[in-house]
Formats: structure tokens, C-alpha cells, sequence
């Protein structure tokens, strides 16, 4: 290696180091606005080059205060995991070792360590053994690729081969889904032809689970091909589909349960919290996230499939100059869309070993824990309501219980938000729930302790208490 480049390693591991060490006490806020960011790495096209270890120092000056404190333990938007440092160092071998994953080929060690985490995510799911598992960027491209296996699958039982053919004149696929689906299923459905708009919505309950009733009642008549699509953990409640009954009325009419669990589906992993979701095993397809709970870095999902050939039919690829393996090895190309991808089966390989069975357990369980304790000192303050059973990590807030109007408590509700974010010591994020905008919290970090959620609560209260005070403006 050069020495300019061998500096330039050099320097991003010894910022690496600094940033890991400073996890704890970094903002979780962007510090940069956005046009400090611009001003830090915008310029002209650069003609020529420069050293390599400069331009790394550069990036990290330039970028550095743009970065989310994701990683830290008081950042509790979105629903986003904090790149585990393990998983971090394999991921800098990944990179270095420039492995491309998509062939068994052109990274052996990679399609071996995606074939043995693929077995390992299976055990801790509690999901069937014979299923596969494809390595994806995240949960919409892993709701992606199941959804794909079942359509196809479902339309050459129907006498149609979508992949020669296409959707143009195939038989119908009735696709029924909960109404408080995540945003990016619907996205799949688009990227699959099968529409976001062309779907029937099934009924909710005041959590966001399917109604199993207005589910039986969905599939009565003439269905032809079908696949339901339930969830393992709603984005605001982290309320859990009823699994059992989906399963036993979509099997009944031959139909495909595919459940979405990008962050849900590791309450199996948890003694104290599998029965959540129960019954989620009696599906034929599943959806999660490395990037989540197992706290990989981004990115990394998985696209779990029962029906192993129905996967590879709908996902393979082949050229002359591509070798083809035998059976009794896998060849990751099979599972996932890209050709040229990431090989993350290094990151995931190493997360499962460092955290371990145990290790997975007790932290879904102690950030659902932490989560049931922040919701209840929050929720034993006056005006503050929260809209949910904390059964998982996830909840929403509703601020200024007494207000006139549901828009005031909306106005007071995003003046809580926008305080708490300027305070700095925690970050949470907003969001529509029942028509109304609520404050949404997301315990889902490794680092995140007791004292980080009792400081994130104080202050969140004291944005409250300023909010209720002194008035929205
Ligand atoms: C329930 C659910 N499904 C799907 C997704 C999309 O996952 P990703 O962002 O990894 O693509 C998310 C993301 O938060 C989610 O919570």
C-alpha cells in the first residue's frame, strides 16, 4: 500500500477511535446547518488529485458535524440501530477486503459467512429451518424480494409464468393488507407492479394491528391468487398482527402470509417478549433488519423465505461468465436483486457471535424495559399523554391532554419536539398517529443506559413544562 494511502487509514481509524470513545457525550443532534455543510465540502470539479490522507482529513472536518448522532445512547428518532463498533470493524474488512458479494466466486469467505448467519438469524427467530435467507440493503428491499418470490410463485400455481412473461394479462393477485402498514410495503408493491392503490386495506385496531375479523371478512368469495401481508411491529405502537388467525384464514384459501418485521420480528429472540409475536413462524415469507436491533451497520436486511426455490426463482441470475455452483453451495446471487452488492455477511456473522443469543435477548429486552419506563414517568406528568401500551420500544406522545382543540395540541405537540431537539440532550422525532401529531420515541441503541432515558425524560418534560408555560411561540 502507499504511504499516502496507508495515512489515510491511519487517519480514519484514529478519528474512528475519538468518535467511539466520545459515543456517550456527542449531541444527537446535527451541529452543521446546511450551509455550513456545503460550504465545508462543496468547490469546484476537482482537476487534479490530491493526497489522499488530506482529502480524508478534509471529510472528516467537512462532515463530521453534518452527522446524526445516531450511534450515541440518547437518539431515539426514526427507528435506526447504532452501528455496534464489532460490526463496525468488519465492516471496515468488508470494504478493505473489497470483496464483491453478490458471487460465490468472487468472495467465497462472504457467501460462507452469509450461509452460516443465515442459519444462526433462523435459530434465534424461531423461524423454519429450511427457509433461506437473502442479504439486502434493508426491510423494503427484503419485503421486496419476498413479495416477489410470492407473486411469482402464486401466479405460476395460477398457470402464469410472470418471470417470462410479465404482469401483462396475468390472472389477478388479490393483496390484502393492514391499514397501518409500513410506508415502504406499499413501496414494494409498487417496484412489483402490483400497485399501492390496487390492494385491499384491512381494518385496524386502535395499536395498528389487523383486524382478524375484517381480515375473514376481506377474503370471503372468489380470490384466485392471494397474499396477505401482516406486520410484526408497527412503526409508532410496536403492536404485533395476529398471527396465528391470519395464517390459519389466508392458508385456508391457499393464499401467502408474508409479515413485515424489520424491528419486530427480534421480540423472538427475547424470552420475555416472544409471545408478541407468536405465530409469526406460520408465515411463508419475512422481512427484517441487521440495521436494527442486531445493531449492524448500515446496511443490512434480511429476505427470509420458505420456500427456498420459489426465492431463488424470483431472484436468480445467470451468465456464461458468471460459474455456476453445485448445490451443496450457496451462491448469495440467488437471493438478493444486485449482482454487485456489499458483503454483509461479514458484519452480520460478527454481530450474531459478539452479542450471541443471550447477548440479543438482553438488550431487546432492556430497551423495551427502558422504553415501558421512560413512557411512564412521561405519562405521569400532567398534560402528557401516551397513546399506546408499551409492550415493545416503541411509543407515542401526545402533549397538552387539556387543550381546546385537537390543532392546539398538535401546535403544542411540535413545539415540544422542536424544543427538546434544540435542548440537545436527546433527539426524538414527530409524526401523524389517528389523524393527530404525536411525539415519537424509539428505544433501540446498544449504548442507550438508565441514565441516558431518565436524562432524555427530564428533559423532554421540561420542554413540556416551558411549552405549557410560556405558549407555542
Ligand atoms: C415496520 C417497518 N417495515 C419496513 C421498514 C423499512 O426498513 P428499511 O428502512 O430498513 O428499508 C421499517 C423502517 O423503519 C419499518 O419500521
Amino acid at each position: 500500500m502507499s504511504d499516502d494511502g496507508r495515512a489515510a487509514l491511519e487517519r480514519a481509524y484514529a478519528h474512528a477511535l475519538g468518535f467511539d470513545e466520545a459515543r456517550r457525550s456527542r449531541s444527537p443532534n446535527v451541529l452543521a446547518g446546511v450551509e455550513a455543510l456545503r460550504a465545508a465540502l462543496d468547490g469546484p470539479t476537482p482537476e487534479q488529485g490530491t493526497s489522499a490522507a488530506v482529502v480524508i482529513d478534509n471529510l472528516i472536518r467537512g462532515a463530521e458535524p453534518g452527522v446524526m448522532g445516531t450511534t450515541g445512547g440518547r437518539f431515539f428518532g426514526w427507528v435506526i440501530g447504532a452501528s455496534h463498533p464489532a460490526g463496525v470493524a468488519a465492516d471496515w474488512l468488508t470494504s478493505l477486503w473489497g470483496q464483491n458479494g453478490g458471487s460465490f466466486y468472487a468472495a467465497p469467505a462472504n457467501a460462507v459467512a452469509e450461509q452460516v448467519a443465515a442459519r444462526w438469524l433462523l435459530d434465534l427467530l424461531g423461524l423454519p429451518p429450511e427457509s433461506s435467507v437473502g442479504f439486502t440493503t434493508g426491510a423494503t428491499m427484503a419485503n421486496f424480494v419476498c413479495l416477489a418470490a410470492a407473486r411469482n410463485k402464486l401466479l405460476r400455481e395460477a398457470g402464469w409464468d410472470v418471470e417470462a412473461d410479465g404482469l401483462h394479462g396475468a390472472p389477478p393477485l388479490r393483496v390484502c393488507i393492514g391499514d397501518d402498514a409500513h410506508a415502504t410495503v406499499f413501496s414494494a408493491l409498487r417496484y412489483l407492479g402490483l400497485g399501492y392503490r390496487r390492494v385491499t386495506r384491512v381494518a385496524t385496531d386502535a395499536a395498528g394491528r389487523m383486524d382478524a375479523s375484517a381480515l375473514s371478512d376481506a377474503l370471503s368469495g372468489e380470490l384466485g391468487p392471494l397474499v396477505v401481508i401482516a406486520q410484526a411491529g408497527q412503526i409508532n405502537t410496536g403492536a404485533f398482527d395476529p398471527f396465528d388467525e391470519i395464517a390459519e384464514l389466508t392458508h385456508e384459501c391457499g393464499g401467502w402470509v408474508h409479515v413485515d418485521g424489520a424491528f419486530g420480528l427480534w421480540a423472538r429472540t427475547c424470552p420475555e417478549r416472544a409471545a408478541l409475536a407468536a405465530g409469526a413462524e406460520k408465515a411463508d415469507s419475512w422481512a427484517t433488519d441487521g440495521h436494527k436491533w442486531l445493531q449492524t451497520p448500515y446496511d443490512c436486511g434480511y429476505a427470509i423465505v420458505r420456500d427456498a426455490q420459489a426465492h431463488r426463482e424470483a431472484m436468480t441470475v445467470g451468465a456464461s461468465y458468471l460459474p455456476t455452483t453445485g448445490e451443496d453451495i450457496r451462491d448469495p446471487l440467488h437471493f438478493a436483486p444486485e449482482l454487485s452488492r456489499r458483503a454483509r455477511g461479514f458484519a452480520t456473522w460478527t454481530m450474531l457471535r459478539v452479542l450471541g443469543r443471550e447477548g440479543i435477548a438482553a438488550m431487546v429486552g432492556r430497551h423495551c424495559a427502558l422504553a415501558r419506563r421512560m413512557a411512564d414517568r412521561l405519562a405521569a406528568e400532567s398534560g402528557i399523554e401516551v397513546l399506546n401500551d408499551v409492550e415493545l420500544n416503541q411509543f407515542v406522545v401526545r402533549f397538552g391532554a387539556a387543550a381546546g382543540s385537537p390543532e392546539e395540541g398538535d401546535a403544542l405537540t411540535k413545539a415540544v419536539i422542536a424544543r427538546t431537539q434544540a435542548a440537545g440532550v436527546c433527539y426524538v422525532g414527530g409524526g401523524s398517529w389517528r389523524e393527530r401529531w404525536v411525539m415519537r420515541v424509539s428505544v433501540i441503541s446498544w449504548p442507550t443506559t438508565e441514565a441516558d432515558v431518565d436524562m432524555s425524560t427530564d428533559s423532554i418534560i421540561a420542554a413540556w413544562r416551558e411549552v405549557n408555560e410560556r405558549g407555542v411561540g
